[in-house]
Parts: structure tokens; C-alpha cells; sequence
């Protein structure tokens, strides 16, 4: 066990691994980064993001720096797991998950990058999937939802194969420019559906402890 117990958090299917993304895991995803294997284009995030910096060095550190902020807020309000996404044990990108008011609504939404060369074989649907089990089976969710620009076709048909419902749209900028989202709702009934009996969790009980998941807990 380390001394942080929510590094240990794992979810494991056939052919991926969510793992607690640790400072030496960060260190092995961080030559993607600065190689620019997050990108998409169209441009898939909205601002403002350290994924769109364009010095190399500068990009790496402020993407640390981000995870490091968002691992220290952990409020009843918003709390976010990193997960670096690992096959056949290489370190190819991140699948977040992130709680917001679950302690009183049970809802939680996601952010995730694949590195480019990665990139349409499945993994990406994957990784959600593992993801939305930890959410509904482990921490039992309510809802999850997901924002994407229309044309980012990846995350949008992920969302539709995974069983999430058109839930409207919503403007946000990339890059300065304004961009339509659509945003996406899963419910628990929907996932239910689409539930998988080949995903293990590991060591979630360090949710139960460290993370506000009830209105009781502090
Ligand atoms: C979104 C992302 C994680 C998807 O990963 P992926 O491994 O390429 O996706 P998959 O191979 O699992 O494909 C899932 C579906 O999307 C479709 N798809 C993927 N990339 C596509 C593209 N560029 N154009 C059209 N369809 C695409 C696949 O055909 C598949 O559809 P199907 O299930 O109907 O066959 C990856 O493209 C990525 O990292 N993009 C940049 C970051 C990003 O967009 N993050 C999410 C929003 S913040």
C-alpha cells in the first residue's frame, strides 16, 4: 500500500488497466505530453487546459501542475481520480473520473486522452467503460455525464455506444474560439444495461474512506 491509499485504486479489464496515477506513472506518460500525442483536430478540449500550451517543457509542467491542484481538492462539491491507462504495461494515456455533488446527487462526469498512436482500436471505449464501472458498481453512481464538441466524433459515438442519451448542448471556447457541445446523461438503468462481468476493481474500499461520497462524511 503507499502512503496516499486512493494511488492504489485499479480497475482492470481484458485488455486495460485504470491505475492511480502516481508521480512515477505521471513520469512515464509525460514524453506523450510533451510530444504533443494529446492533440486532436479538430482541437477536442475546452479552455482552459494545459494540454493546449504549446512550449513542450512549459505544457509537461503545467500539466503536472493541474494534476497536482485537482488530486488536493477533494470537497463534497467536486473531486477527480487520475487514472493513467496502461496496456500491456505501457503508460498510454489518462481516464479521469470525477464526482460532482455526489455525496447529494450520485452524479459523476469524466475527462480522458488516448495518446494519437493509440488511437481507434477500441481503447478508448474501453477506458470509459472501466471507468463508468468503478463509478456505478464500486462507488454507485446515479448518473454519469459527458460533454464533447459535435465534431469530435471519438468521444461522441463512445457515448452513444456506452448507452448515454443526448441531455441538450452548451457552448464553451478551444483555444479561444467558440465550439457546440453536446452533453451526454447516462443513468444507472442505462448502464445496467450495458453492464460488463469482466471489469475488477481493486482496493476501492480507500474511496469509501477518502473520498466525501455520503452527506456524512466529512
Ligand atoms: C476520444 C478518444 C479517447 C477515443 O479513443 P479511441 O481509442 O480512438 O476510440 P475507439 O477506438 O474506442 O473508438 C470509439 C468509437 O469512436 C469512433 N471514432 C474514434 N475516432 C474517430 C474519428 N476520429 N472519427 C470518427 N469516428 C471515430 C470509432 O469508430 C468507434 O465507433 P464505433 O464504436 O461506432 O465503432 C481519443 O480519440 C482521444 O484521446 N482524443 C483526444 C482527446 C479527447 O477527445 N478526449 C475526450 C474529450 S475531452
Amino acid at each position: 500500500m503507499t502512503s496516499y491509499p486512493l494511488f492504489d485504486v485499479r480497475v482492470s479489464t481484458p485488455t486495460l488497466e485504470l491505475r492511480g496515477a502516481t508521480d512515477d506513472l505521471l513520469g512515464e506518460l509525460a514524453h506523450l505530453v510533451r510530444a504533443g500525442k494529446t492533440h486532436a483536430d479538430p482541437p477536442p478540449y475546452d479552455d482552459p487546459i494545459s494540454l493546449y500550451e504549446p512550449d513542450p517543457d512549459l505544457r509537461v509542467a503545467k500539466w503536472m501542475r493541474s494534476i497536482w491542484r485537482g488530486r488536493g481538492n477533494v470537497e463534497p462539491a467536486k473531486w477527480r481520480l487520475y487514472f493513467v491507462v496502461v496496456v500491456d504495461g505501457r503508460p498510454v494515456g489518462m481516464q479521469d473520473l470525477i464526482g460532482v455533488d455526489f455525496a447529494a446527487l450520485g452524479t459523476v462526469t469524466s475527462f480522458s486522452w488516448l495518446s494519437v498512436d493509440e488511437r481507434g482500436r477500441g481503447l478508448g471505449h474501453e477506458m470509459r467503460a472501466a471507468m463508468l464501472h468503478l463509478a456505478f458498481e464500486g462507488l454507485g453512481a446515479k448518473e454519469a455525464s459527458s460533454d464533447a464538441f459535435v465534431d469530435n466524433h471519438g468521444s461522441n459515438s463512445i457515448s452513444r455506444a456506452l448507452g448515454y442519451e443526448p441531455n441538450g448542448s452548451d457552448w464553451a471556447t478551444r483555444l479561444g474560439e467558440p465550439g457546440l457541445l453536446n452533453r451526454w446523461r447516462l443513468t444507472r438503468a442505462n448502464w445496467e444495461q450495458h453492464r460488463r462481468n469482466d471489469i475488477n476493481l481493486h482496493n476501492i474500499e480507500s474511496c469509501q474512506t477518502y473520498l466525501p461520497l455520503t452527506q456524512n462524511s466529512h
